[in-house]
């Protein structure tokens, strides 16, 4: 019951597999569930089917604890949960910017009919505005009529890399509901949460609202943080074109409080599952609701962002001396060695990665392009086959007319610039990142360059 509901998280991907081993280890029954048979089966057997630090120790510690198992039923998970989380992906629709949400509605669909007492059916995908009142609908329609089935939305923040600790202790928690019922057995559902923070002497913070809103809050955060990370990199714009340096400058404007330091980081811009799909389904969806206007911005937030990847490129056959044709730039019979492909550090997912996409157009100018990535091999050489991959980062370095650092990985940034000179063809890199230490590179006989810097 309401004490301590038991829970089950519909989609084991980043999202729902880390929420079903956190909240077990809270102290909650869990059943993480999946169509994917394979998924589950190397849950089951105590393996994550991807990269997130610390997330392996606490599946298989509470996989043996017994409050955590693994279904691909619905009918069994149904039978087994009081609140049930939809955590299923919500892919850019094929052919347009919208959000594509048949994952959800095959898991709303899926699990409803099997449900014969009165339970949750929690949202926590990443929607567009209106999507709780149609799950309500797909439900109504699903559900056995005698059921009682409430449905609420409570988005969350996750950052990959840090995603353990961002679900067990979180920055707040926001909750859309439409009855003192569902408040009441969500509150019961993130128990856990409320007592760790206690016993550590903080508090989490909780915006009980309406559906439109919990919706609509995590989109705002992420259209915030898209903003954020392109403004900066348009200041790298100016920079680059008035010789000025952009990590000064985000440093000094960082200070004031009113603006913060984080999320300053020129670079490559934004990837990875979420920020570049959501800007751009938040837009298609105030364009249907006729707010378009409201969210143009959002556009030229995207446009900044793709400049990126053109500009490392530019920059590449500029430090190879080999301008720009009318076809773009030519660089055959020259090896770039790309370090990174994923996103960013620490994450194995290669989902819009701005590193591979550079990695890409850096083939496409002839140049021999050889990628190297601490965890993102496998799911990059799915995506980018067209490229070499070497084992090793010295391998990747090894005759390079030019290095490439396009993910933050620490491997990268505590290389030691001498002993990759000695490997490299010609001492040239471009720190897509702006993350390793200029001085330190260029002492060691580097002609470097970074991102909005002189
Ligand atoms: C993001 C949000 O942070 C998270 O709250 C939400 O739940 C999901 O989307 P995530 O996609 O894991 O999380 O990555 P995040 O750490 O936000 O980084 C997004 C991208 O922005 C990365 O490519 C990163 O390299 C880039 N970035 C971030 C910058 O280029 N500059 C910065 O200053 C910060």
């Amino acid at each position: 019951g309401a004490q301590r509901p038991r829970l089950t998280f519909l989609g084991t991907g980043y999202l729902g597999a880390t929420y079903a081993v956190c909240y077990a280890e809270l102290g909650y029954e869990v059943i993480g569930f999946d169509v994917d048979q394979d998924k589950i089966a190397k849950l089951s057997d105590g393996q994550v089917p991807f990269h997130e630090p610390g997330l392996d120790e606490l599946l298989r510690k509470n996989l043996a604890s017994g409050r955590l198992r693994f279904s691909t039923s619905y009918e069994e998970t149904a039978e087994f949960g009081d609140v049930h989380f939809i955590c299923v992906g919500t892919p850019q629709r094929a052919g347009g910017l919208g959000a594509d949400l048949s994952y959800i509605e095959s898991a709303v669909t899926g699990i409803a009919p099997f449900l014969n007492r009165k339970a949750l059916i929690v949202g926590k995908s990443t929607v567009p505005v209106g999507t709780a009142t149609w799950v309500e609908e797909l439900v109504a329609k699903s559900a056995p009529e005698s059921s009682e089935i409430e449905v609420a939305w409570s988005p969350e923040f996750l950052q990959e890399g840090f995603a353990v600790e961002d679900v067990l202790r979180p920055n707040r928690i926001v909750v859309g509901v439409k009855s003192e019922w569902a408040d009441a057995m969500l509150y019961a559902a993130h128990k856990g949460v409320f007592d760790l923070a206690a016993t550590e002497d903080r508090e989490v913070p909780v915006v009980t609202t309406d559906f439109a809103t919990a919706e609509l809050v995590k989109v705002a955060a992420n259209a915030f943080l898209a903003t954020k990370i392109s403004f900066i990199n348009a200041m790298a714009e100016v920079c680059e074109v008035s010789g000025a340096d952009v990590t000064h400058l985000a440093r000094a404007i960082g200070h004031d409080p009113r603006i913060g330091n984080k999320f300053l980081q020129a670079g490559l811009g934004f990837g990875g599952g979420c920020l570049p799909k959501d800007i751009r389904a938040f837009q298609a969806r105030a364009q249907e609701l006729g707010a378009g206007e409201a969210l143009r911005f959002l556009h030229e937030v995207d446009l900044i962002n793709l400049r990126r990847r053109t500009r490392v490129v530019t920059l590449a056959a500029e430090l190879l001396g080999r301008p720009a044709g009318p076809a773009g730039p030519n660089l055959t019979g020259l090896k770039v060695a790309v370090l990174g492909a994923t996103f960013k550090a620490n994450t194995d997912d290669i989902r819009d990665a701005p590193s591979l996409a550079v990695a890409a157009m850096l083939n496409k100018t002839g140049a021999r392009v050889v990628v190297f990535d601490p965890q993102g091999m496998d799911n990059a050489r799915k995506a980018l086959p067209d490229v070499e991959y070497a084992d090793t980062l010295t391998a990747a370095v090894t005759d390079a007319d030019l290095v490439c650092v396009l993910t933050e990985w620490a491997e990268f940034r505590n290389a030691d610039p001498a002993t990759l000179g000695e490997l490299a063809a010609s001492r040239k890199v471009i720190d897509g990142k702006n993350c390793l230490d200029a001085g330190q590179w260029r002492a060691a006989g580097w002609d470097y360059r970074g991102m909005g810097r002189p």
